[in-house]
């Protein structure tokens, strides 16, 4: 493959989505990332949310959280360039302990694992003895070792059902906790970390926290109601980290891959996506025949941080290097693989 025709191939599918000289430029980086790619055998996983050019240039393989965890679960290759945020890079860390994973951004954090320490999970621990404590993917590793079990939007409901108990810690993001609780029916309480549980809280089944993404928060039934009244017919997909009202307000939810998968197989007037915007121009590069709306004042700075730029320096420098402490690794591990082999 030459960059003449890494760009051809890009232009074929962004044509419609990012200007020609942009195009030009960004296949001459995206060339030479491959070729780098495949001199150091090194696999790029690449998050729904990344910038289309990149996209659709240099993954292997692209995905949810779910789906580029089992990725990174089973590859051969010695070096996992992870194209997402930090917490996802460590995850496929916690599976491949021998393998080199890059981050190609120093911080590319997340408001939803900045939200709860390790320590806040053993103080819940205490306080409600012998619960089961699921922790949702987008957490760091200590957090993850503190608990028996990770889910991910895309499982988060089968995970909660798997559990031979009635009730759950559900950790961090209240809203897919509260999402999640009124898909299976649980009586969900919000307590603070440290105070013992008042009359008011003796019935509960699900117990959560008040982390939330920065992103997914901001979206509002008004934006709904906005939209329907410009385009009656659209379809609104909302991610399952925005507020439950927004959510029962759109007409599907479910993970980012499950949104593309839904707008590959109907054919609606128009869609719309409560989710970083990113996602809307990937999908309508891939589906020329979709109508995509976009919110886009609404943007993920973590994830927005992965350039094409960074990952060919992640891969000449090899940087930035994500480690997590063994004694952590061994026991955040196994919440994660209980989690995928739940599915
Ligand atoms: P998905 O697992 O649905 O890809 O979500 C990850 C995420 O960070 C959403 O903001
Ligand atoms: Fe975290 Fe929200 Fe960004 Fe996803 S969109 S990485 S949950 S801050």
């Amino acid at each position: 493959m030459t960059v003449e025709a890494t760009y051809q191939q890009m232009k074929a599918k962004l044509s419609r989505v990012v200007p020609d000289m942009e195009l030009r430029y960004k296949a001459e980086l995206a060339y030479e990332i491959n070729q780098l790619k495949k001199e150091k055998n090194a696999v790029i996983l690449g998050h729904n949310y990344m910038e289309p050019a990149l996209f659709h240039s240099i993954p292997d393989f692209t995905g949810d959280s779910l789906e580029l965890a089992r990725k990174a679960a089973t590859t051969d290759k010695d070096i996992i360039v992870f194209c997402g945020v930090r917490f996802m890079a460590e995850t496929a860390k916690i599976l491949n302990p021998e393998k080199t994973v890059l981050l190609p951004a120093q911080k590319a954090g997340c408001s939803l694992a900045a939200s709860i320490t390790a320590e806040d999970v053993r103080r819940l621990k205490a306080r409600f003895p012998g619960v089961p404590v699921v922790s949702y993917v987008n957490t760091y590793a200590d957090v993850k070792a503190e608990s028996d079990l990770c889910c991910t939007s895309g499982n988060a409901k089968a995970v909660v059902e798997s559990l031979d108990s009635e009730t759950v810690i559900f950790l961090p993001d209240e809203y897919l906790a509260r999402n999640v609780a009124k898909e299976t029916g649980k009586h969900i309480i919000f307590p603070s970390a440290t105070a013992g549980p008042d009359d008011t809280e003796l019935d509960y089944q699900m117990i959560g926290w008040h982390g939330r993404c920065e992103v997914h928060e901001k979206f509002t039934v008004q934006d709904i109601t906005n939209v329907r009244q410009q385009f009656p017919d659209v379809v609104i997909l909302a991610h399952p980290e925005c507020p439950p009202e927004v959510v029962a307000t759109s007409d599907f939810s479910a993970s980012t891959s499950a949104m593309i998968k839904f707008v590959q197989e109907t054919n609606k007037p128009h869609y719309l996506l409560l989710t970083e915007c990113a996602m809307g121009d990937n999908i309508a590069a891939a589906n020329p025949d979709k109508e995509m709306l976009r919110l886009c004042s609404v943007r993920c700075p973590h994830m927005n941080e992965i350039t094409l730029e960074d990952t060919l320096n992640a891969l000449k420098l090899n940087r930035y290097v994500i480690d997590v402490p063994e004694d952590i690794r061994m026991r955040a591990a196994k919440a994660v693989e209980r989690m995928i082999q739940i599915g």
